[in-house]
């Protein structure tokens, strides 16, 4: 439904977006996920046709953005990252002049209108100035206005930032309710909206793609071994020595001590679970357990080793690349 290939984006010295390649199958939601300034927001512009790319291609729900550009746009809903409101405009008469201009036709405006604002939760606001409105009913708006000609794709740009917390899982709600007759592209710099929403996820940092894939893959692919945490009760002597010979065990470390009670991190071998060996350990001990629970890595940490310069714990002593690893597990 949608593919790029190869596209680039430059604004002068700048490259804002460096020869990126992905594809977004019909129905799928995808989140476009990278820190302030990788390269989102040009990306979009320049798949809703806003801007010129500089270099690639990219074909939108079957037409080519660049060849067919009115054919691609006609296809598209674009929510930029401030929504195009007009402030002296009621909601209503705003959206009826969207509907006019996506040329949807004048016997089908005024039902589509309604359909659309009970669809975005604005039905109680037609009458007010745009200009008026809270942050989340305006971009609530935005939403409207994105999908008043039922577009084949969607480009949602940030569509969650700036609003409070009941605003972000209605929108959530709302988004998931698009996918299925949409096809989304999503974009995000906060780690827990692409797991809530997306099916699979696109990470950028400086303009390039570092990784592509489910966010449940992603966590157990950059997960280099298993990682429990064990709470113990030991009355004070350290269990850190019976834990770590435990079969299979590779490294006990102390995270915290609180009176008696102190916590490890266990390491073991990749695929071998040592919960059953090491509660029997504790408990054949004469200590208590009191937590255990494996430690996954969570998409804050993935973004973080895919998305900083410095590769953490690195294998080798400092000599690898620091891009060697982000590039090595980022395949499409
Ligand atoms: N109109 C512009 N002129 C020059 N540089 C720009 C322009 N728009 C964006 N950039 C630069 O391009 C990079 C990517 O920006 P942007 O696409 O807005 O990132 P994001 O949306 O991921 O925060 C940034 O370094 C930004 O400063
Ligand atoms: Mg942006």
């Amino acid at each position: 439904m949608i593919e790029v290939q190869h596209l680039s984006k430059r604004y002068g010295r700048v490259t804002a977006v460096d020869d990126i390649s992905f594809k977004v199958e019909r129905g799928e939601i995808l989140g476009f996920l990278g820190p302030n300034g990788a390269g989102k927001t040009t990306t979009m512009r320049v798949l809703t046709g806003y801007i010129p790319a500089t270099e690639g291609k990219a074909i939108v729900a079957g037409f080519d953005i660049f060849e067919q550009p009115i054919e691609a746009k006609r296809r598209t809903g674009y929510l930029p990252e401030t929504p195009p409101l007009y402030p002296d405009t009621s909601v209503i008469d705003y959206l009826g002049f969207v509907a006019r201009i996506k040329g949807v036709p004048a016997g089908e405006r005024r039902q589509r209108i309604r359909q659309v604002m009970e669809r975005t939760r604005i039905d109680d606001v037609g009458g007010r100035l745009c200009g008026k409105l809270s942050k989340g009913y305006r971009q609530r708006v935005g939403l409207a206005q994105a999908i008043l000609h039922n577009p084949d794709v969607l480009i949602l740009d940030e569509p969650t930032a700036g609003l409070d917390p009941k605003q972000i899982i209605e929108t959530r709600q709302l988004i998931k309710e698009l996918a299925g007759s949409h096809t989304i592209i999503l974009s995000t710099h906060i780690l827990p909206e692409v797991s809530q929403t997306c099916q699979r996820v696109v990470i950028i940092n400086k303009g390039k793609v570092v990784a592509v894939d489910t966010p449940d893959n992603l966590t157990a692919r950059l997960r280099g071994s298993e990682t429990m945490y064990v709470q113990v009760d030991a009355n004070g002597a350290d269990a850190s020595s019976a834990l770590g010979r435990v079969p299979g065990v590779t490294r006990v470390a102390e995270a915290e001590r609180k009176d008696h009670c102190v916590s490890y991190e266990v390491d073991s071998e990749r695929g071998r679970d040592v919960r059953r060996d090491l509660a029997r350990t504790i408990v054949n001990s004469g200590w208590g357990l009191l937590e255990l629970r494996p430690m996954r890595m969570s998409l804050e940490d993935i973004f973080l080793s895919l998305t900083t310069d410095e590769t953490p714990a690195p294998a080798t002593d400092g000599d690898a690349p620091a891009e060697a690893a982000p590039a090595e597990s980022a395949e499409s």
